[in-house]
């Protein structure tokens, strides 16, 4: 038997032989269309090289694409499980010709692969083509020797494939298996063509065309080849099985499924073990492209396929999470072909395990309400959309859970009234919003966010994506378009652009419409918890509500933003951990020049924790661990040791970013909820430093740090400083330490030296050490009168002592500049205590020096003022008082 992995590498391996560039898929969440919710198709990734606008060094490529038909307008979700060949996840087998080959060669290789690689009997296929096309037609006559009746002609859209409603278009041709008139149906064309009977399983597109948006359809630079072959569908053929459920890859599924619930793969329940089969590998496909359940966008749509494959499951009995446990066998199926499954393996489970765990808990009330609202109901009933609204509400049903719950008893639902229940629930979360006072300013991002819902932001993966603008706002009111030079704020449906939050400021960058304007964004806000607003200018063109555009984040800034995020969570584990268990986080700002943290400390981080601190986080830098990111809910992160963030609002589920050993949380050194970008491994962050320590309030601490070129930058500019001080010293940096003590000690002995001239001037004698008059004679009383510069008050009373040993019996008043002060102190000598008074004339020097007060013993005072100039004064005044 050729396994379903042995036909996909005989289609890779054939168009490989020849000259064909085998491809990897890409991924399901598609960059380069912003309509698209999903990748559905093998030629998606290659749109631009259709119509030229995109090279590649190959002309001729082959891939087995990776594709969801779920959410949007290719939705396959209800069928699933139910009908033989509906997915919603399947891979799609491809060659393509940018501009080499075309018909001829197109249907020469298919004709070569079916027959003689895969070995298809070639009386039972047969052909279609477009109507007009007599060139298809005979080149299927001359290489596939088919006979008349077996090349149909179809004059329907069916066989002309367009990708959308712009796009690489063209003529198709399709190759269609009989499966043998046992199955009911009919040939293609036919009253009977939705029979079983022929199935088609390969689609020629000869891709010739570009639709425009205004209704013109012009030629591709040169005709072009797109193919796709369901690999389900023809491994089905080649296994000879009629249901693609039954062939070698989806069986496994299928049993894994049965085993784990302990159940018969084809009894009961047969239809859930599909689901959940066909399930599995959508969620887990789409978790490993980066995909993570939310209540809006892809997101939910993961969602929703998850929680219907868990309803299946608890029907047919499990208590316990169980999707989860099929993983491994779908790695082992797929891995090979898909190494980003192995890759993600360990996320996936944690997804699927967390969503089933929470999911279960609501599910028996929500099942039991579902039966008591519909006891009773025959079929053709219809549930009312109040009850459907509130399983979606406070059960987390989604609408088409509940839809599928009921499909069996053939009972509707009324969703016009589940819409308007959900409507009447945004209006009060509005009204609730009103009455915060913010709602003027916040009105027109209700009335956006009401209409087209949230942003979806495609950031965490990729810096440059494509989406759709649906708001431009212009001095505060909607508009529907904006010209060159005009500030605006733009709104799309999906972009790459962080929104201000989490202390993480928003992404700068480009945006381009295809139309030709430019849009430069100076900053990203996001409203309302939902909405990326893009603040800018139109520097270029017109834009307007409805154009496609291409978003592009400013990769510098975004990198730094990135390294100063992740670094501030090693400073927090870091500090944590050399500081203590009370450090936690109390704000932070991450901008991408620097980052600043707070935590709660009650006291100064001194220079050698700083220190420690740093050279932590430079190991952990170097270390260059994985960072990661999953979610949970904040219950069990909080109980796997994460921190919690500063001033988030959690949902139901958090993003959980770790750093240290990926695969096992108890050895990660950091832990935090957190919705901000990260590094991928912290080497990314480069260099680490430490430029402040000071007090937010009390027991606040805030630290601001620098990351990668800025931290180098600084830390240059820091040695520029030595060694200009070195080239001052005549020293090597090396020795500048002991220079400048050396320095230092010498000023502070010249200084000491200074002082003791001083002093020795101020107190010997002579007229000549004091200006002039060394002791004067005023009314029979010797006096000592000096205004001295630079000594220290707490010297002058030693001073003072000299002066009056020295007279034997006088008066001395000194009034010292210190620093700008006015010190003044008096003395007398023991037989004048009885006439004056050292206390009177201190406060007599005190008032002219500006001062206030003075005191101290009859024959010993001091005072001070604040005003040294009137030294001169303030003596004179001491004398005239002495000469009476
Ligand atoms: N693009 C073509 C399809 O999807 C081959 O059928």
């Amino acid at each position: 038997m050729q396994t379903v992995n042995d036909i996909r590498t005989t289609f890779l391996e054939f168009f490989r032989k020849n000259g064909h560039e085998v491809v990897s898929s890409s991924p399901l969440v598609p960059r380069n269309d912003p309509t698209l919710m999903f990748t559905n198709a093998g030629m998606v990734q290659f749109k631009n090289v259709f119509t030229g606008q995109e090279q590649r060094d190959y002309s001729r490529a082959t891939t087995s694409q990776k594709c969801v038909r779920a959410g949007g307008k290719h939705n396959d979700l209800e069928n699933v499980g139910r009908t033989a060949r509906h997915h919603t996840f399947f891979e799609m087998l491809g060659n393509f010709s940018f501009g080499d080959y075309f018909k001829e060669n197109a249907i020469e290789f298919a004709w070569n692969l079916i027959t003689k690689e895969y070995g298809l009997p070639a009386d039972k296929l047969l052909v279609t083509v477009y109507h007009t096309d007599d060139e298809a037609y005979s080149l299927w006559k001359k290489i596939a020797g088919l006979p008349d009746d077996r090349i149909i002609r179809i004059p329907t859209s069916d066989n002309f494939w367009s990708m959308g409603d712009t796009g690489p278009c063209g003529p198709c041709s399709e190759i269609f298996f009989d499966h043998g008139e046992h199955i009911w149906g009919g040939p293609p064309g036919s009253a009977d063509e939705d029979g079983d009977r022929f199935i088609e399983i390969w689609n020629l597109v000869f891709m010739q065309y570009e639709q425009m948006a205004n209704g013109d359809r012009v030629d591709l630079p040169k005709p072009s080849i797109d193919t796709g072959m369901g690999l389900e569908r023809i491994a089905a053929v080649l296994q000879g099985k009629h249901d693609n459920y039954d062939i070698d890859l989806m069986r496994a599924l299928v049993e894994a499924s049965a085993d784990f619930t302990n159940t018969d793969p084809d009894g009961l329940h047969n239809v859930s073990h599909r689901v959940v089969a066909d399930h599995l590998r959508s969620t887990s496909f789409l978790i490993a492209d980066g995909v993570l359940p939310s209540n809006a966008g892809r997101g939910n749509v993961l969602r929703r396929i998850m929680r219907r494959a868990m309803r299946h499951l608890h029907m047919v009995g499990t208590q316990d999470p169980v999707m989860y446990e099929l993983v491994p066998t779908l790695v082992r199926k797929m891995g090979g072909a898909f190494p980003e499954l192995v890759r993600a393996q360990a996320l996936i489970e944690e997804t699927l395990k967390l969503e089933e765990q929470g999911f279960k808990t609501m599910l028996d009330r929500g099942l039991k309400m579902l039966d008591d609202a519909t006891d009773g109901m025959d079929e053709g009933a219809i549930l009312s959309g109040d009850v459907a609204f509130k399983l979606y509400d406070t059960y987390g049903f989604p609408l088409d859970l509940t839809a599928d719950a009921l499909k069996e008893r053939k009972i509707g639902i009324d969703e016009d009234g589940f819409s308007t229940a959900m409507e009447e629930q945004k209006a009060k979360a509005r009204a609730a919003w009103s009455g915060s006072g913010e709602a003027a300013t916040e009105e027109v991002w209700f009335d956006i966010q009401d209409r087209d819902g949230a942003t979806e932001f495609l950031g965490y993966e990729t810096e440059i994506a494509e989406g759709v603008v649906t708001a431009l706002i212009k001095d505060g009111a909607e508009v529907k378009s904006a010209a060159k030079g005009d500030e605006i704020a733009l709104v799309a449906n999906q972009t790459t652009f962080f929104g201000e939050s989490g202390g993480q400021q928003g992404d700068s960058g480009i945006i381009k419409t295809e139309a030709g304007a430019v849009i430069e964004i100076t900053a990203t806000q996001k409203k309302l918890g939902t909405l990326h607003v893009h603040l800018g200018k139109v520097i270029e063109g017109d834009v307007k509500v409805g154009d496609a555009a291409e978003f592009r984040v400013d990769h510098a800034r975004r990198s730094s933003l990135r390294a100063n995020h992740s670094a501030t969570h090693l400073l927090h584990a870091v500090m944590r951990k050399h500081l203590g268990d009370h450090v936690t986080q109390k704000g932070s700002l991450v901008a991408n020049d620097r980052l600043r943290f707070d935590v709660s400390h009650p006291k100064p981080v001194t220079a050698e924790q700083a220190a420690l601190i740093e050279t932590d986080v430079n190991r952990l830098i170097r270390e260059n661990s994985e960072v990661s990111t999953r979610l949970m809910t904040p219950d069990e992160a909080i109980e796997l040791g994460a921190m919690a963030l500063f001033g988030e609002k959690y949902g139901d589920e958090v993003r959980v970013v770790s750093m240290g050993l990926p695969e096992a949380n108890e050895h990660a050194y950091s832990l935090e909820l957190c919705g901000g970008t990260h590094v991928k491994r912290t080497g990314d962050i480069g260099m680490f430093k430490i430029v402040s320590e000071g007090a937010v309030s009390s027991g606040v601490r805030r630290i601001e740090a620098l990351t990668g070129s800025d931290a180098a930058n600084y830390m240059a500019a820091r040695e520029n400083v030595l060694s200009t001080v070195a080239a001052d010293l005549k020293a090597a940096p090396e020795d500048v330490p002991a220079r400048v003590k050396a320095l230092v000690d010498e000023r502070r002995r010249l200084e000491r030296e200074v002082s003791d001239l001083r002093k020795k001037l101020a107190t010997a004698g002579s007229a000549e050490a004091s200006g002039g008059d060394a002791f004067k004679d005023v009314n029979g009383v010797k006096m000592a009168l000096r205004a001295l510069d630079g000594i220290p008050a707490k010297e002058l009373k030693g001073m003072v002592d000299e002066l009056r040993d020295q007279m034997g019996s006088g008066i001395v008043a000194l009034i010292s500049n210190d620093g700008g002060k006015a010190s003044i102190v008096v003395g007398l000598t023991e037989d004048l205590k009885d006439t004056y008074s050292a206390v009177d004339l201190v406060r007599i020097g005190v008032e002219k020096l500006g001062g206030k007060g003075g005191g101290g013993r009859p024959d010993m005072a001091q005072g001070g003022g604040s005003d040294p100039s009137q030294a001169d004064a303030a003596l004179a005044a001491i004398e005239a008082h002495i000469a009476g």
